[in-house]
This record gives C-alpha cells, structure tokens and sequence, in this order.
C-alpha cells in the first residue's frame, strides 16, 4: 500500500493527488490531507507520496505547520518518499515550487530514500529550492501556466515512481 498525503490551500494540491491515486488505482493507495492527519500514520507506509503547493514565497502552505514538526518524532529510514509540488512560474520564478525543495531536505534529513527526480527542461523560472544537481528533486506541476501538460507529466512521474518503489 502506498500512502499519499498532500497539503492544499486552495485545492489544487488535493485534485493532483486524486489523479495520481486514480493512476496508481484506488486500491492500492491512500489519501490523507496532512491538515487532519496525525504524523505517526506514516509508521503504517514504506512508499510514501508527499505533495504541496508552495505558498507566501517559497514556503510550505499553513496546512504541513503541525505536519512538518511533527517528522522531527518519526524515523524515516527504510522507506521510500517520492515529492510533487506545485507553483506558479511565470509569478514566482525565483521560488519556484520551493516547497518541493523544503520536503526533500526535511525527509532525507529523516533518513528516507527520495525518489523521482524530474528535470528541468519545459520549465522556465530562475531559481528553485526544489533543484539539486541540476533536476527538481520530485514533480513539479504549474496549474496556471502549463496545466495542458499536466496530466501528460503525472504519467511519465508516476510510471517513473512506481518503478524505484519496486512495485514493476
Ligand atoms: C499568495 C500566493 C503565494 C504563492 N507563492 C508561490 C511561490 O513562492 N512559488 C511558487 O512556485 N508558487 C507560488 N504560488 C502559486 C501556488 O503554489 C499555486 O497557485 C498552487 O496551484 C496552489 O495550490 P493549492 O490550491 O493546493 O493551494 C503562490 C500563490 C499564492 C496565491
């Protein structure tokens, strides 16, 4: 089982998740909003997905505050985490989806393995958080900017993420 658990404002975050559980399929994965979840859930999963948006110039929205402190009490290590994230390029292109970049470095911190890096290329933005050695260091969607390639790019990632879980 793998357990998905986004954090959306707006609700945009919410329906990428929705779609990238239709795709893994319903029956082998759960969904949980981080704004009602107590961290320890997480000791039930070894294939962990983690999605944000980013919100107030390269933060996490308020919904992962008790979420996020709440990983400093649980070991990671062992598990696998994949990351999506989504942002707004054209108006935030020197934190472009920089959310993604605070969950990697706060679950690798934990000891997890993150898997499913996505490149740069068909982007345009400056700087990023989520980059590191020259790729997004999960998925990065842009709803207001390139949502006609978005479900297109879900695929390719999910394929991708399903592969390093081990589960093809
Ligand atoms: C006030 C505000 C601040 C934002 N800051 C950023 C940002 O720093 N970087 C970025 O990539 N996107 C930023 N965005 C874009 C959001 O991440 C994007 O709209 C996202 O789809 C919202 O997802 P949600 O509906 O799940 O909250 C911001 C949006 C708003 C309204």
């Amino acid at each position: 089982m793998i357990g998905i658990f986004y954090g959306s404002t707006m609700g945009a975050t919410e329906s990428i998740a929705e779609k990238i559980r239709e795709i893994i399929g319903r029956g082998k994965t759960k969904l949980y909003d981080v704004a009602s979840t107590p961290v320890d859930t997480l000791n039930d999963y070894n294939l962990i997905i983690f999605g944000t948006a980013t919100w107030g110039e390269g933060g996490l929205p308020d919904d992962w505050n008790a979420f996020i402190s709440g990983l400093d009490q649980v070991d990671l290590s062992g598990k696998k985490v994949a990351l999506f994230g989504l942002g707004d390029q054209d108006l935030f292109p020197d934190t472009f989806v920089d959310s993604i970049g605070i969950l990697y470095e706060k679950v690798s911190g934990r000891g997890a393995t993150v898997v499913g890096s996505w490149p740069v290329r068909g982007y345009r933005f400056d700087e990023s958080r989520a980059v590191k050695n020259g790729a997004f260091v999960g998925l990065a969607i842009d709803q207001e900017n390139q949502s006609d390639v978005t479900d297109e790019r879900i695929r390719k990632w999910v394929d991708q993420v399903i592969a390093e879980f081990g589960r093809k």
